[in-house]
């Protein structure tokens, strides 16, 4: 890809990349993409080291190289997820359950596509070279080449269970790296994430929303649906980052990113490099909440759905390529055969795939979105 001077240089180059994932600008018709700032969450430092000054306006208000160096990081990590779904959701365009469905669908991308944009304004109007440098490469990694930075953002979205299944608890990770980086003491940063926010409430929405109607229209087995939770809960868990996070604690000091709660937090949190901790346990309640209340949608006598344990498939943290079942035992003990037979039963596979296929050939496996 060539070198760009300037915002306008990487948006020919976002156009290309939106044709080369199979995104024709003609979907989301006169819709245009731009940059949205709002107030932030303020014009004062709320917590850190630098407490009470005034945000950082520009890179070069950041006191040390480190610091600059880490905060570029942050931002095209969290670029990266943007672009990174709606390469994992391009193929979902041609199948959507109803026009209602193709409309959120698009909505949802054209929306991360958006928020990619917004970050990548960002990068080339505060960081210089680098920030071109890694505006352009957001656009040069895909999910699909499994070239994403995170994990996460390379897993194959398959159907529409994949779909709402990511929606409802993906993109509620994106919430909670939205709203940390809200109170952030660089400005732009801080003043990107209100409309962003605004934004990811919708997809949220959909997710949430469209779970609920798998469940009420009862076509898709329970159990299957089971699996999809395990895939993606798994996934979300791994996003929140190492449970010691020394990065986590420089990221706090410096003010770059607070807690999930800093705007109620009462008080000054005990252990800086427990916060990625901290943050994952308040979305496992939420998430927990929420399938609480899909459960309420299922019949007496039949399986509940339940969130996987903390400790199941992880590839990030303490428990990083450690064997528990999905219920959290310990399966240390199996044999590397053994292990992978029960990830086959608890994870979506082929034969699932197999029972989905008439079932989301119909038109009502998915109960109406007005109940
Ligand atoms: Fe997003
Ligand atoms: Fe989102």
């Amino acid at each position: 890809m060539e070198k760009i001077a300037g915002f306008d240089d990487w948006k020919d180059l976002f156009y290309k990349w939106q044709r080369d994932i199979g995104f024709e600008p003609a979907l989301v018709k006169d819709y245009k993409f731009d940059a949205f700032y709002d107030e932030g969450t303020g014009p004062d430092i709320e917590f850190g080291d630098y407490k009470g000054r005034r945000k950082f306006a520009k890179l070069l208000d950041v006191p040390t190289q480190d610091m600059r160096d880490a905060l570029l990081h942050l931002i095209f990590y969290q670029g990266d997820t943007e672009f990174g779904s709606s390469e994992q959701q391009r193929k979902l365009i041609d199948t959507a359950p109803s026009d209602y469905d193709r409309q959120c669908l698009l909505r949802v991308m054209r929306e991360e596509q958006r928020h990619g944009w917004q970050m990548c304004h960002v990068l080339i109007n505060n960081f210089g070279d680098s920030g071109k440098l890694e505006a352009r490469k957001l656009l040069e990694r895909r999910a699909y080449e499994g070239t994403r930075l995170l994990g996460a953002f390379n897993k194959p979205v398959e159907n529409f269970i994949d779909f709402v299944t990511y929606t409802c608890f993906i993109d509620r990770d994106g919430k909670y790296q939205l709203t940390m980086l809200h109170h952030s003491s660089f400005a732009p940063l801080s003043r990107s994430m209100g409309p962003m926010l605004k934004e990811e409430a919708f997809h949220l929405f959909t997710g949430q929303t469209g779970l609920s109607r798998i469940v009420k229209a009862g076509k898709v087995p329970v159990e299957i649906l089971q699996k999809y939770l395990n895939k993606w809960l798994s996934t979300g868990y791994d996003l929140f980052g190492k449970d010691h996070s020394s990065a986590a604690a420089r990221f706090y000091r410096w003010g770059f990113k607070g807690r999930f709660d800093e705007a109620i937090a009462k008080e000054l949190p005990k252990d800086l490099e427990r916060l990625n901790e901290e943050a994952r346990n308040l979305y496992y309640k939420e998430d927990c909440e929420i399938i609480e209340s899909l459960n309420r949608s299922i019949p007496e006598g039949k399986p509940k759905l339940r969130a996987p344990d903390m400790k199941f498939n992880r590839q990030i943290g303490d428990y990083a390529d450690k064997r528990y079942t999905v219920d959290g035992l310990d399966a240390n003990a199996l044999t590397e055969a053994e292990y992978q037979a029960h990830l086959a039963q608890v994870l979506p596979g082929p034969e699932d795939q197999k029972i989905l296929e008439p079932i989301l050939k119909t038109s009502n496996w998915m109960s109406s979105s007005n109940n």
